[in-house]
Protein backbone atom coordinates (compact mmCIF):
# COMPACT_ATOMS: atom_id res chain seq x y z
CA UNK A 1 0.00 0.00 0.00
CA UNK A 2 1.94 3.22 -1.17
CA UNK A 3 1.96 6.27 1.19
CA UNK A 4 -0.75 8.87 1.55
CA UNK A 5 1.22 10.94 -1.17
CA UNK A 6 2.06 8.05 -3.49
CA UNK A 7 -0.34 5.55 -5.61
CA UNK A 8 0.24 3.08 -8.27
CA UNK A 9 0.42 3.55 -11.71
CA UNK A 10 1.52 1.73 -14.21
CA UNK A 11 4.63 3.59 -16.33
CA UNK A 12 6.39 3.12 -19.18
CA UNK A 13 9.22 5.18 -20.01
CA UNK A 14 10.27 3.84 -24.02
CA UNK A 15 8.07 3.01 -26.83
CA UNK A 16 8.20 -0.64 -27.02
CA UNK A 17 6.12 -4.41 -26.25
CA UNK A 18 3.73 -4.67 -23.06
CA UNK A 19 6.91 -5.30 -21.51
CA UNK A 20 8.07 -1.80 -20.93
CA UNK A 21 5.51 -1.29 -18.51
CA UNK A 22 5.75 -2.06 -15.22
CA UNK A 23 3.90 -0.76 -12.25
CA UNK A 24 5.54 1.16 -9.40
CA UNK A 25 4.81 4.17 -6.70
CA UNK A 26 4.35 7.51 -8.12
CA UNK A 27 3.44 10.66 -6.77
CA UNK A 28 -0.37 11.09 -6.36
CA UNK A 29 -1.44 13.72 -8.87
CA UNK A 30 -2.45 17.30 -7.71
CA UNK A 31 -5.92 19.55 -9.50
CA UNK A 32 -4.93 22.59 -11.03
CA UNK A 33 -7.38 25.17 -11.37
CA UNK A 34 -10.69 23.74 -13.25
CA UNK A 35 -9.80 20.02 -12.71
CA UNK A 36 -11.04 17.25 -10.77
CA UNK A 37 -9.22 14.47 -9.27
CA UNK A 38 -10.67 10.84 -9.80
CA UNK A 39 -9.96 7.99 -7.65
CA UNK A 40 -10.03 5.25 -10.65
CA UNK A 41 -11.87 2.37 -10.11
CA UNK A 42 -11.79 0.88 -13.75
CA UNK A 43 -10.11 1.46 -16.98
CA UNK A 44 -9.36 -0.02 -19.96
CA UNK A 45 -6.92 -1.29 -22.53
CA UNK A 46 -7.78 -0.40 -25.92
CA UNK A 47 -6.25 -0.48 -29.45
CA UNK A 48 -4.67 3.18 -28.94
CA UNK A 49 -3.23 2.61 -25.62
CA UNK A 50 -1.78 -0.53 -27.58
CA UNK A 51 -0.75 1.74 -30.27
CA UNK A 52 0.60 4.51 -28.59
CA UNK A 53 2.86 1.68 -26.51
CA UNK A 54 4.42 0.66 -29.76
CA UNK A 55 3.87 4.25 -31.25
CA UNK A 56 1.99 2.88 -34.25
CA UNK A 57 2.06 4.24 -36.68
CA UNK A 58 5.44 6.40 -36.13
CA UNK A 59 3.77 9.49 -37.40
CA UNK A 60 1.81 9.47 -34.25
CA UNK A 61 5.43 10.24 -32.38
CA UNK A 62 4.06 14.04 -33.20
CA UNK A 63 1.32 13.58 -30.68
CA UNK A 64 2.84 11.51 -28.70
CA UNK A 65 6.64 12.07 -28.02
CA UNK A 66 9.64 12.06 -30.99
CA UNK A 67 11.79 9.92 -29.17
CA UNK A 68 9.98 9.15 -25.96
CA UNK A 69 6.57 8.99 -24.93
CA UNK A 70 5.30 12.90 -23.59
CA UNK A 71 3.25 10.62 -20.91
CA UNK A 72 4.66 8.05 -18.51
CA UNK A 73 1.28 6.41 -18.09
CA UNK A 74 -1.07 5.02 -20.63
CA UNK A 75 -5.03 4.32 -19.95
CA UNK A 76 -7.46 6.72 -22.04
CA UNK A 77 -10.72 5.58 -20.28
CA UNK A 78 -11.47 6.34 -16.65
CA UNK A 79 -14.42 5.41 -14.38
CA UNK A 80 -14.34 6.40 -10.54
CA UNK A 81 -15.31 8.53 -7.44
CA UNK A 82 -14.05 12.42 -7.54
CA UNK A 83 -12.12 12.67 -4.88
CA UNK A 84 -10.57 16.34 -4.62
CA UNK A 85 -11.66 19.34 -6.49
CA UNK A 86 -9.21 22.22 -7.80
CA UNK A 87 -10.13 25.82 -7.45
CA UNK A 88 -13.05 27.23 -9.61
CA UNK A 89 -14.46 23.87 -9.98
CA UNK A 90 -18.43 23.90 -9.58
CA UNK A 91 -19.63 21.01 -11.62
CA UNK A 92 -18.83 18.15 -9.69
CA UNK A 93 -18.88 17.51 -5.76
CA UNK A 94 -16.61 14.90 -3.89
CA UNK A 95 -18.01 11.72 -4.23
CA UNK A 96 -19.57 11.72 -7.58
CA UNK A 97 -19.45 8.86 -9.83
CA UNK A 98 -18.13 9.66 -12.91
CA UNK A 99 -16.59 8.07 -16.81
CA UNK A 100 -14.73 10.43 -18.94
CA UNK A 101 -11.86 10.28 -21.48
CA UNK A 102 -7.95 11.18 -21.18
CA UNK A 103 -7.66 11.76 -24.71
CA UNK A 104 -4.69 14.01 -24.95
CA UNK A 105 -2.71 13.07 -21.96
CA UNK A 106 -3.68 9.05 -20.95
CA UNK A 107 -2.83 8.35 -17.18
CA UNK A 108 -5.96 6.48 -15.79
CA UNK A 109 -3.80 3.29 -15.68
CA UNK A 110 -2.94 4.93 -11.93
CA UNK A 111 -5.00 5.14 -9.07
CA UNK A 112 -5.69 8.70 -9.41
CA UNK A 113 -6.22 11.06 -12.59
CA UNK A 114 -6.92 14.56 -12.84
CA UNK A 115 -8.77 15.59 -15.32
CA UNK A 116 -10.25 19.57 -16.94
CA UNK A 117 -14.33 19.51 -15.05
CA UNK A 118 -15.01 20.92 -18.67
CA UNK A 119 -13.23 18.39 -20.20
CA UNK A 120 -14.61 14.57 -21.36
CA UNK A 121 -16.12 13.42 -17.93
CA UNK A 122 -19.78 12.81 -16.84
CA UNK A 123 -21.58 11.79 -13.95
CA UNK A 124 -22.51 7.93 -14.49
CA UNK A 125 -25.71 7.23 -15.07
CA UNK A 126 -27.77 5.36 -12.47
CA UNK A 127 -26.36 3.31 -10.76
CA UNK A 128 -24.23 1.89 -13.42
CA UNK A 129 -21.03 0.01 -12.13
CA UNK A 130 -17.37 1.26 -12.69
CA UNK A 131 -16.88 -1.48 -14.65
CA UNK A 132 -19.92 -1.30 -16.91
CA UNK A 133 -18.92 2.85 -17.55
CA UNK A 134 -15.58 2.33 -19.22
CA UNK A 135 -16.90 2.96 -22.50
CA UNK A 136 -15.60 6.15 -24.02
CA UNK A 137 -12.64 4.73 -26.38
CA UNK A 138 -14.66 2.43 -29.22
CA UNK A 139 -17.25 5.53 -28.77
CA UNK A 140 -14.88 8.09 -29.69
CA UNK A 141 -13.28 6.80 -32.32
CA UNK A 142 -17.25 5.36 -33.88
CA UNK A 143 -18.89 8.73 -33.45
CA UNK A 144 -15.99 10.11 -35.98
CA UNK A 145 -18.52 8.48 -38.50
CA UNK A 146 -21.12 7.72 -37.19
CA UNK A 147 -22.29 11.28 -36.87
CA UNK A 148 -22.30 11.52 -40.60
CA UNK A 149 -25.73 9.39 -40.27
CA UNK A 150 -29.41 10.49 -39.95
CA UNK A 151 -32.77 8.78 -39.74
CA UNK A 152 -32.98 8.45 -43.67
CA UNK A 153 -29.55 6.89 -43.92
CA UNK A 154 -28.11 3.13 -44.52
CA UNK A 155 -24.63 2.32 -43.14
CA UNK A 156 -22.74 -1.42 -43.19
CA UNK A 157 -20.52 -1.69 -40.01
CA UNK A 158 -17.66 -4.04 -40.68
CA UNK A 159 -16.24 -5.63 -38.01
CA UNK A 160 -18.99 -4.60 -36.08
CA UNK A 161 -17.25 -6.93 -32.91
CA UNK A 162 -14.75 -4.85 -31.45
CA UNK A 163 -14.77 -1.46 -29.44
CA UNK A 164 -15.51 0.58 -31.95
CA UNK A 165 -17.47 -1.62 -33.87
CA UNK A 166 -20.40 -2.79 -31.19
CA UNK A 167 -20.17 1.48 -30.32
CA UNK A 168 -21.15 2.00 -33.75
CA UNK A 169 -23.86 -0.28 -34.14
CA UNK A 170 -25.33 1.89 -31.20
CA UNK A 171 -24.54 5.31 -32.20
CA UNK A 172 -25.66 4.70 -35.82
CA UNK A 173 -29.24 3.05 -34.64
CA UNK A 174 -29.26 6.30 -31.92
CA UNK A 175 -29.12 8.45 -35.11
CA UNK A 176 -31.95 6.56 -36.68
CA UNK A 177 -29.55 4.75 -39.37
CA UNK A 178 -30.80 1.56 -41.20
CA UNK A 179 -27.38 -0.69 -40.47
CA UNK A 180 -25.99 -3.74 -41.35
CA UNK A 181 -23.51 -5.39 -39.75
CA UNK A 182 -20.67 -7.59 -40.29
CA UNK A 183 -19.24 -10.00 -38.15
CA UNK A 184 -17.64 -13.80 -37.87
CA UNK A 185 -19.25 -17.18 -36.74
CA UNK A 186 -18.77 -16.70 -33.09
CA UNK A 187 -20.27 -12.91 -32.93
CA UNK A 188 -23.25 -13.72 -35.11
CA UNK A 189 -25.64 -12.92 -32.25
CA UNK A 190 -24.57 -9.98 -30.87
CA UNK A 191 -25.46 -7.15 -33.80
CA UNK A 192 -28.95 -7.97 -33.15
CA UNK A 193 -28.85 -7.82 -29.57
CA UNK A 194 -27.30 -4.17 -30.08
CA UNK A 195 -30.37 -3.00 -32.40
CA UNK A 196 -28.27 -3.71 -36.04
CA UNK A 197 -31.10 -4.39 -38.68
CA UNK A 198 -29.06 -7.37 -40.87
CA UNK A 199 -26.26 -9.42 -39.83
CA UNK A 200 -23.90 -10.90 -42.42
CA UNK A 201 -21.45 -13.75 -41.52
CA UNK A 202 -18.23 -12.86 -43.28
CA UNK A 203 -16.92 -16.32 -42.85
CA UNK A 204 -20.02 -18.09 -44.88
CA UNK A 205 -21.28 -15.15 -46.93
CA UNK A 206 -20.19 -12.45 -49.85
CA UNK A 207 -20.77 -9.19 -47.41
CA UNK A 208 -20.05 -7.66 -50.71
CA UNK A 209 -22.57 -9.06 -52.50
CA UNK A 210 -25.52 -8.36 -50.82
CA UNK A 211 -27.76 -6.84 -53.59
CA UNK A 212 -28.39 -3.88 -51.87
CA UNK A 213 -25.98 0.07 -51.33
CA UNK A 214 -25.14 1.66 -48.35
CA UNK A 215 -24.42 5.66 -47.77
CA UNK A 216 -21.78 4.76 -45.82
CA UNK A 217 -19.65 1.59 -45.16
CA UNK A 218 -17.43 1.73 -42.33
CA UNK A 219 -14.69 -0.03 -42.06
CA UNK A 220 -14.53 -0.34 -37.63
CA UNK A 221 -11.31 -3.02 -37.63
CA UNK A 222 -9.06 -2.10 -40.35
CA UNK A 223 -9.61 -5.88 -42.50
CA UNK A 224 -11.19 -4.58 -45.27
CA UNK A 225 -10.60 -1.76 -48.28
CA UNK A 226 -12.50 0.94 -49.90
CA UNK A 227 -12.22 -1.20 -53.51
CA UNK A 228 -13.49 -4.35 -51.66
CA UNK A 229 -16.74 -2.21 -50.78
CA UNK A 230 -16.69 -0.54 -53.63
CA UNK A 231 -19.93 -2.34 -55.03
CA UNK A 232 -21.58 -1.92 -51.65
CA UNK A 233 -21.82 2.31 -52.15
CA UNK A 234 -24.64 3.86 -53.75
CA UNK A 235 -23.50 7.00 -55.79
CA UNK A 236 -22.09 9.56 -53.34
CA UNK A 237 -21.56 6.87 -51.01
CA UNK A 238 -18.26 7.06 -48.26
CA UNK A 239 -16.26 4.57 -47.42
CA UNK A 240 -14.78 5.17 -43.92
CA UNK A 241 -12.57 3.17 -41.88
CA UNK A 242 -10.16 3.74 -38.26
CA UNK A 243 -7.12 1.79 -39.79
CA UNK A 244 -4.47 3.01 -42.62
CA UNK A 245 -5.77 0.10 -44.76
CA UNK A 246 -3.68 -2.52 -46.99
CA UNK A 247 -0.88 -0.48 -48.19
CA UNK A 248 -2.02 2.33 -46.42
CA UNK A 249 -4.79 2.95 -48.86
CA UNK A 250 -6.89 4.54 -46.73
CA UNK A 251 -4.37 7.30 -46.21
CA UNK A 252 -3.29 7.26 -49.90
CA UNK A 253 -6.61 7.42 -51.11
CA UNK A 254 -8.36 9.57 -48.71
CA UNK A 255 -5.95 12.16 -49.35
CA UNK A 256 -6.92 12.03 -53.05
CA UNK A 257 -10.63 12.28 -52.42
CA UNK A 258 -10.08 14.98 -49.98
CA UNK A 259 -8.34 16.70 -52.84
CA UNK A 260 -11.57 16.45 -55.07
CA UNK A 261 -13.62 17.55 -52.60
CA UNK A 262 -15.52 14.57 -52.63
CA UNK A 263 -14.23 12.53 -49.83
CA UNK A 264 -15.27 9.51 -50.84
CA UNK A 265 -12.77 7.81 -48.37
CA UNK A 266 -12.28 9.21 -45.11
CA UNK A 267 -10.17 8.05 -41.70
CA UNK A 268 -12.30 10.35 -39.75
CA UNK A 269 -10.34 11.66 -36.97
CA UNK A 270 -12.23 11.22 -33.60
CA UNK A 271 -13.69 14.91 -32.11
CA UNK A 272 -15.09 16.41 -29.18
CA UNK A 273 -14.53 13.93 -27.10
CA UNK A 274 -16.52 16.28 -24.17
CA UNK A 275 -19.74 16.27 -26.54
CA UNK A 276 -18.77 11.95 -27.28
CA UNK A 277 -18.82 11.64 -23.82
CA UNK A 278 -22.21 14.10 -22.61
CA UNK A 279 -23.87 12.03 -25.57
CA UNK A 280 -23.18 8.54 -23.90
CA UNK A 281 -24.17 9.69 -20.48
CA UNK A 282 -27.54 10.81 -22.24
CA UNK A 283 -27.96 7.31 -24.04
CA UNK A 284 -26.28 4.86 -21.23
CA UNK A 285 -29.32 6.86 -19.45
CA UNK A 286 -32.39 6.30 -21.78
CA UNK A 287 -30.94 2.50 -22.00
CA UNK A 288 -30.08 3.14 -25.49
CA UNK A 289 -26.38 2.42 -25.70
CA UNK A 290 -24.19 0.06 -23.33
CA UNK A 291 -20.60 -0.95 -23.18
CA UNK A 292 -19.82 -4.78 -24.62
CA UNK A 293 -17.09 -6.26 -22.35
CA UNK A 294 -14.65 -8.97 -22.92
CA UNK A 295 -12.15 -10.13 -20.12
CA UNK A 296 -11.10 -7.83 -17.09
CA UNK A 297 -7.79 -7.47 -15.51
CA UNK A 298 -6.65 -6.16 -12.15
CA UNK A 299 -4.13 -3.74 -12.34
CA UNK A 300 -0.89 -6.16 -11.50
CA UNK A 301 -2.11 -7.91 -14.50
CA UNK A 302 -1.68 -5.17 -17.32
CA UNK A 303 0.89 -6.71 -19.15
CA UNK A 304 -1.20 -9.54 -19.76
CA UNK A 305 -4.01 -7.14 -20.54
CA UNK A 306 -2.05 -5.95 -23.44
CA UNK A 307 -0.93 -8.98 -24.65
CA UNK A 308 -4.55 -9.97 -25.48
CA UNK A 309 -5.85 -6.93 -26.65
CA UNK A 310 -3.03 -6.58 -29.64
CA UNK A 311 -4.29 -10.08 -30.83
CA UNK A 312 -7.01 -8.13 -32.44
CA UNK A 313 -9.42 -10.51 -31.19
CA UNK A 314 -11.28 -8.96 -28.34
CA UNK A 315 -15.42 -8.78 -28.39
CA UNK A 316 -15.49 -5.20 -27.64
CA UNK A 317 -14.00 -3.38 -24.02
CA UNK A 318 -11.12 -5.21 -22.50
CA UNK A 319 -11.68 -3.90 -18.44
CA UNK A 320 -8.78 -3.09 -16.17
CA UNK A 321 -10.08 -2.94 -12.37
CA UNK A 322 -8.12 -0.75 -10.09
CA UNK A 323 -9.29 -0.05 -6.67
N1 LIG B 1 -3.89 3.80 -34.20
C1 LIG B 1 -4.75 3.99 -33.22
O1 LIG B 1 -4.52 4.77 -32.29
C2 LIG B 1 -6.04 3.24 -33.21
C3 LIG B 1 -6.90 3.49 -32.18
C4 LIG B 1 -8.09 2.81 -32.12
C5 LIG B 1 -8.38 1.89 -33.09
N2 LIG B 1 -7.54 1.69 -34.12
C6 LIG B 1 -7.84 0.68 -35.12
O2 LIG B 1 -9.24 0.50 -35.24
C7 LIG B 1 -9.52 -0.88 -35.46
C8 LIG B 1 -10.61 -1.33 -34.52
O3 LIG B 1 -10.28 -1.15 -33.17
P1 LIG B 1 -11.12 -1.94 -32.07
O4 LIG B 1 -10.56 -1.60 -30.75
O5 LIG B 1 -12.56 -1.79 -32.33
O6 LIG B 1 -10.70 -3.43 -32.50
P2 LIG B 1 -10.80 -4.76 -31.66
O7 LIG B 1 -11.77 -4.57 -30.54
O8 LIG B 1 -9.44 -5.24 -31.36
O9 LIG B 1 -11.49 -5.72 -32.77
C9 LIG B 1 -11.45 -7.05 -32.61
C10 LIG B 1 -12.66 -7.68 -33.27
O10 LIG B 1 -12.49 -7.72 -34.69
C11 LIG B 1 -13.00 -8.96 -35.17
N3 LIG B 1 -12.28 -9.33 -36.39
C12 LIG B 1 -11.04 -9.83 -36.49
N4 LIG B 1 -10.74 -10.09 -37.77
C13 LIG B 1 -11.81 -9.72 -38.50
C14 LIG B 1 -12.10 -9.72 -39.89
N5 LIG B 1 -11.23 -10.17 -40.79
N6 LIG B 1 -13.30 -9.25 -40.29
C15 LIG B 1 -14.20 -8.77 -39.40
N7 LIG B 1 -13.98 -8.76 -38.07
C16 LIG B 1 -12.80 -9.22 -37.62
C17 LIG B 1 -12.71 -9.95 -34.04
O11 LIG B 1 -13.65 -11.01 -34.01
P3 LIG B 1 -13.54 -12.27 -35.04
O12 LIG B 1 -12.08 -12.49 -35.35
O13 LIG B 1 -14.15 -13.42 -34.31
O14 LIG B 1 -14.34 -11.85 -36.25
C18 LIG B 1 -12.85 -9.09 -32.79
O15 LIG B 1 -14.13 -9.19 -32.19
C19 LIG B 1 -8.21 -1.62 -35.30
O16 LIG B 1 -7.72 -1.92 -36.58
C20 LIG B 1 -7.32 -0.64 -34.62
O17 LIG B 1 -5.97 -0.80 -34.99
C21 LIG B 1 -6.37 2.33 -34.21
Amino acid sequence: MPANNLMNAVVFERYGSPDALSLRDVPRPVPSKGEVRVKVHASTVNRTDAATLRAYPFFARAMTGLLRPKMRTLGMDFAGEVDLLGEEVSAFEVGDHVFGLSPDMFGAHAEYLCVPANGAIARIPGDLPFHQAVVGEGAWYANGTTKLLSEDTRCLIYGASGAIGTAAVQLAKANGAHVAAVVGTRHINLPKELGADRVVNYETEDFTALGETFDIVFDAVGKTSFFRCRPLLNKDGIFAATDLGPGWSNIILGSFYGATGSGRVRIPFPEDAPGCIRRLADLMAQGRFRGVFDRSYQLGEIVDAFRYVEEGQKTGIVVVNIC
